[in-house]
Parts: C-alpha cells; structure tokens; sequence
C-alpha cells in the first residue's frame, strides 16, 4: 500500500514538473480529485449555475423506462459503470431496473477504493438485493478482467460529461479502445454537455459562490500538501473562458504579481511572471453532430439520444456494430 502510493506521488510529482515546465504552463484536472476536491465536487454538483447534474438526473428520471427497454437483453447483463463516484444519478436507474425486475448485475469500476467502499455500502442499504460487484482497477483493465471473467453482454455507464476534459483526439482513442475491449451488440450510454447559449456555460464554471474557484485553488493546496510546494493562494485568480466555436470552455489560474514557487520534493523552483496562465481544465460541449461523428468514427451505431426537457445535455446510447 505504501508502496502504491509513493509512486502514485512519483507520478504526480513528474506530472506537475512537466505541466510547469512547458513554454504554456498547465496542471492536469485529473489531480483535482483529492479528498478535499471530491468534496468540493459534490458541492460543485448542488449549485444553482451547475445544471449539467440535475440535468442527468432529469433525463434519467424522464427515460428510464425507454433507456432499460433499449438496453436489455434476453438473459442477463452487466450494467457496467466507469468512474461510479457516490452513484447519486445511477440510483434512479438501478432502483427502476430493480422494480421492472430487469435480469441484471451491477458493475462500479473506480480507481478509487474508498468510493467504491462507501458505494457498496450504501447500495446495499438501499437495494438489499442488487448484486454489485466493484472492480477496483483502471477503466481498460477492469474491463479485460471482466470479459475474461464472462461473457455476459455489457452495457457501459460513462456519465456526468467526464468526457468533456478529453480533447478531440483523447476523446477518439479511449472510444476505440473501449470498442476493441466490448462485443457486437454491447452498448455504451454516455452523459455529454452540449452547445448552448455561452453564458449558461459560462456562469456554470464561474459560480457566485466561488466554489468553483477553490475547486481550481485545491491543487495548488494539494501540491503544497503533497509536493512541499510553497503557493500562496493570495497570488492567483480563477480565470474561466468557453470559445463557442470549440466549444472548450477553459479554466486558468492566473498569477496575480512576478513570482516563484519552491516544490522541496523535486528540488525545484518555478517562476511564475505577473498575468501569467496555468491551464487547469477543458471541459468540452458537443453538437449532436459532433456526437454522431465520433460515434462513427469509433466504429459505434448511436441508438438513441436521450435528452432533457430544455436540450441542455445528451446521454446517447451507442451500440458496438
Ligand atoms: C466532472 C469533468 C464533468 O467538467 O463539468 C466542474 C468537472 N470542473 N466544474 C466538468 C468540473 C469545474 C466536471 N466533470
């Protein structure tokens, strides 16, 4: 255990001395997600500006009947879900596959032990007799180790927009790869954010409350926790952009005056000039057409789009050709 998580720090350590290196600083997003991060997430979730949740959570409520007659299969199947977290929206899919008595067994993948632990646990309370089983393992390899335990047919979760923080290309190879590793006839159902007026983006990633700022400022946290970092959080600004033509919208952490920053666990001192960017996140919207593209272009027939009332947000079921 020790051991995994001095090379989970080495990886991060390499990772940060990278980013900040470049001629165009950045940090990666997924290092957001400490355990202060995934509290903040959750609250990032619950605010008024944030709507891509309730708006899942919407479409789920609307279409889950449609969405389990789309997906079921003459015998059983397994409901795969990648990057599972606390299950919030899940439930009401669960819980209606449960009363229509859908043939079924549930599947959470997450790198993370301690979300899968408190899933567990909590489903459990909840649907005593939902069969969970939890893979604790990366995404791929939860997957090979699946198809080499059954041949069960798949129908894989990826929701919330996790997509949006792949770029273009990102976003085609892991679909390709999640092709390769599924069977004809297996189906993917996939959260996505979509295009819509820049403002109510906008505001979503730049909310009164400030909460998404400190969603940002948590790495710097986190690099002075975990790395010997000396950042002073007075000295940044959160700086959010959406490009509509893109529609990557961005979030930088400004450099607020001429400055250094001393990591002790690389040895290494980084300056930072005044009004300089570090690139935090992208957090990419989708045209329906865009949608379908990168269906085709991964090999995947899209079924159908399910959406909320207001077209804010897809969950598009594809299926493996
Ligand atoms: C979890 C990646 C879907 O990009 O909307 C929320 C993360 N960042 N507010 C998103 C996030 C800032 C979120 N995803």
């Amino acid at each position: 255990m020790t051991k995994d998580i001095s090379t989970a720090q080495l990886q991060f350590a390499k990772d940060v001395e990278n980013g900040l290196s470049a001629s165009q600083k950045y940090l990666s997003s997924k290092y957001f997600y400490d355990a202060v991060g995934d509290k903040l997430f959750q609250q990032i979730m619950e605010l008024p500006e944030y709507y891509l949740t309730r708006c899942e959570f919407e479409i789920f409520e609307q279409h889950k009947d449609d969405i389990l007659q789309k997906i079921k299969t003459e015998g059983k199947f397994n409901l795969v879900e990648l990057g599972a977290g606390d299950g919030y929206k899940t439930k009401i899919l669960l819980e209606h596959f449960i009363n229509k008595q859908a043939h079924f067994e549930y599947v959470p993948v997450d790198i993370s032990h301690q979300v899968l632990k408190e899933l567990e646990a909590g489903l459990k309370a909840e649907f005593p007799n939902l069969k969970v089983k939890a893979l604790n393992h990366e995404y791929f390899k939860a997957l090979k180790e699946l198809n080499k335990m059954d041949a069960t047919p798949k129908v894989i979760l990826f929701l919330g927009s996790n997509i949006g923080n792949f770029t273009p290309a990102t976003a085609q190879s892991f679909f390709k790869e999640l092709c390769e590793v599924m069977n004809k006839g297996d189906k993917l159902l996939i959260g996505i954010d979509l295009k819509k007026n820049p403002k109510t983006i906008l505001k979503a990633y730049n909310d009164e409350a400030g909460i998404t700022r400190a969603f940002n400022l948590n790495l710097l946290e986190r690099m002075n926790r975990e790395l010997g970092a000396n950042f002073d959080l007075n000295n940044w600004d959160h700086f959010p952009t959406y490009d509509p033509f893109s529609g990557e919208c961005r979030s930088y952490l400004m450099s607020t005056i001429d400055q250094d920053v001393h990591f002790e666990i690389l040895n290494k001192t980084f300056h930072f000039k005044n009004s300089e960017p570090i690139h935090m996140e992208i957090s990419r919207k989708y045209s329906l057409d865009e949608v379908e593209t990168l269906a085709k272009n991964c090999n995947f027939t899209v079924r159908k789009h399910f959406m909320d009332s207001r077209g804010y947000f897809v969950d598009s079921l594809w299926e493996k050709s």
